[in-house]
Parts: C-alpha cells; sequence; structure tokens
C-alpha cells in the first residue's frame, strides 16, 4: 500500500532485493518491468508522479523524459558511466544527478583481466571444439596463443578501472602504457609502472593489448575506427569494457575477419542489446551481454550507492553530503 506523505520513487529494472528493502522504508517504491524502460516513450508515459529515478545504463533520460518528470528532484544511475542521462538538459531543470564510482572498480578489474585471458588463450575457440566433439588428444600445436609476460598493454582512460585493470596486468608481467586526458599523478605511475604516451597514434602502434577504460563523450566516440586499427599490430587483441560507442563495430568486425588485429575481447556494443551481425561471425573475439561489474557484491553496492544518493537529495542534505554527484 502506498504510504502518503512518502517521496516516490521508480526504480527501471528490478535490482537487489537489499537495495529496494532500504529503500522501501522512506520511499513508495516502484520497481519496472525488465526492459519496459529501456524505451523513451515508456518513460515519457510514466515519469511525471516521480519525485526520484534510480535508472539502468540502459535508460535513455532524455530531455524530453526530464521535462516530464516534473516532480524529479534526482536522477540517479545504477552504473559509472552516465552517457544515458543528458546531464546538461537535468541540471537546467534543476535536477541532480548522480552515478556510482569506486565500488565496481575491482570487479571490472577482475572482469578485463578475465576477458584478456579467454581471448589471448582461445578460450570459447577450444571449448566449442570440446563440446563439438573434436578434441581427439593433446595436440602440441593445439590452440596456441599469446602469452602475457612482457607484453605491452595499452589502456585509454587511466581512471579508477583502467588503473585496477593496470594493476592485475602487471602481475601477469605486462608493461603498462596509457593515455588519458591528463597524465595520473606521479606516485601512481611509479607504483604502476606506468609511461605516458601523448600521442594516441604512438599507443595504437605500440600496444600488443589495447584497452578501452574511458566514458563515452563525443571526444572518445568511435575513438577506435578503420584507421587506428590500420595502425595496430596484426597480433595485437582489443579489449572494451567501457562503452560500445567507442569502437566502430563495423570497423571492428572487418579488422577481425582481415586479419587486421588478432583478437578482441567486448563486453559493450553500439547499439545494445543488438550486435553488429558481421561481429557475431568474426573470429577471435569473445562477445560478452556487458557484464563487467555483474557480481552479487557490486551489483548490491552500486544500488544502495544510488539509493543513498537519492534519500541525500529527498531529505534535502546539501550538495556536499550528497555522494557522487555529477557536477559538470
Ligand atoms: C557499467 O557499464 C557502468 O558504467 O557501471
Amino acid at each position: 500500500m502506498m504510504a502518503q506523505n512518502l517521496p516516490s520513487v521508480l526504480i527501471t529494472e528490478p535490482i537487489p532485493e537489499a537495495v529496494v528493502d532500504f529503500l522501501s522504508s522512506h520511499a513508495n517504491i516502484t520497481v519496472g518491468e525488465k526492459g519496459r524502460y529501456s524505451k523513451e516513450e515508456n518513460l515519457i508515459e510514466d515519469i511525471a508522479g516521480y519525485d526520484a529515478l534510480l535508472c539502468m545504463l540502459s535508460t535513455p533520460v532524455t530531455e524530453q523524459v526530464l521535462k516530464t518528470g516534473r516532480k524529479l528532484r534526482i536522477v540517479a544511475n545504477f552504473a559509472v558511466g552516465y552517457n544515458n542521462i543528458d546531464v546538461k538538459a537535468a541540471h537546467e531543470l534543476n535536477i541532480k544527478v548522480a552515478n556510482t564510482p569506486d565500488v565496481l572498480t575491482e570487479a571490472c578489474g577482475d572482469f578485463a583481466m578475465a576477458l584478456l585471458l579467454a581471448v589471448t588463450r582461445r578460450f570459447n575457440e577450444a571449448e566449442q571444439y570440446l563440446r563439438d566433439g573434436k578434441f581427439e588428444g593433446w595436440e602440441p600445436l593445439g590452440f596456441l596463443g599469446m602469452e602475457l609476460r612482457k607484453k605491452t598493454l595499452g589502456i585509454i582512460g587511466m581512471g579508477r578501472i583502467g588503473q585496477a585493470f593496470a594493476n592485475r596486468a602487471r602481475a601477469f608481467g605486462m608493461n603498462i602504457s596509457y593515455h588519458n586526458r591528463t597524465r595520473i599523478d606521479q606516485k601512481t605511475e611509479q607504483e604502476l609502472q606506468a609511461t605516458y604516451i601523448p600521442n594516441l597514434e604512438e599507443l595504437f602502434e605500440n600496444s600488443d593489448v589495447l584497452s578501452l577504460n574511458c566514458p563515452l563523450t563525443p571526444e572518445t566516440y568511435h575513438l577506435v575506427n578503420k584507421k587506428t586499427f590500420d595502425l595496430m599490430p596484426n597480433h595485437s587483441i582489443l579489449i572494451n569494457i567501457s562503452r560500445g560507442p567507442v569502437v566502430d563495430e563495423a570497423a571492428l568486425a572487418e579488422a577481425l575477419n582481415k586479419g587486421k588485429i588478432a583478437g578482441a575481447g567486448i563486453d559493450v556494443f553500439e547499439r545494445e542489446p543488438v550486435v553488429h551481425p558481421d561481429l557475431l561471425s568474426a573470429p577471435n573475439c569473445t562477445l560478452l551481454p556487458h557484464i563487467a561489474s555483474a557480481t552479487y557484491e557490486t551489483r548490491e553496492a552500486i544500488g544502495l550507492l544510488a539509493a543513498e544518493a537519492i534519500l541525500s537529495v529527498l531529505s534535502n542534505k546539501q550538495d556536499d553530503q550528497i555522494p557522487n554527484l555529477i557536477t559538470a
């Protein structure tokens, strides 16, 4: 039953129960049906009465949605990346926006490492071979892959997740190079023994593994494209756990099919949930359904952090008391 006087919060998808329970003691909660609010028109239809929105990275929080949400005070994203939200429009309408950094860093670092190992050691291909009944005995030349020790991992976007990946890759004996909008502090650079490469082309040319860990912005849209695949060595591997549109997916499929690069580990796609058909049939790529942060612990922590931001706003806390507000 709806309690009178409590604010109302729309959670756009089912999320860990602990988060819903936590919010329920302070607000009237509606949890959306899976997938319903990936469509802008459904959100526009329903948003008007809500004081707060806890949305997914798949929820298109457009200017129109925000304008229709006349009571909205905060949009909290169940994700660190927030390219799905029109932040400028939100701020113009006096709606706060929050995301969930930090709590997913380690899960994503683990995942990037796992994906890299899966691609270089050809897990998918080899498992399929076994399942197809083709394994007839140990083969000296079967499924040879690239070893990581002494190879160069080039990271584009050396924020928290980039650093978590670098840290793990160091333990596997990799050398770290990186490009970032601004150079990271010297202490962290030294700890990771990471080399800053100001010139992106140089990073593409000299990385055995290129990893994308940057946000999606107008500057990073199709940062990896036909031209950059031409720069990458033929034996190199691309890892993308950032956002799909950072890579031109058609160009990636062509690069894999033509052997311009040796493989790819891809967790994010240009038009999720659609995957480019040429990528689905391309060789040597591990394709996963955007699951880098998908651990029980992390998904609950993400939800609780977003919920905390919502409750802070609804209880009129000062901005500096609200976790992870996006200010620009
Ligand atoms: C996941 O992709 C996130 O941005 O949290």
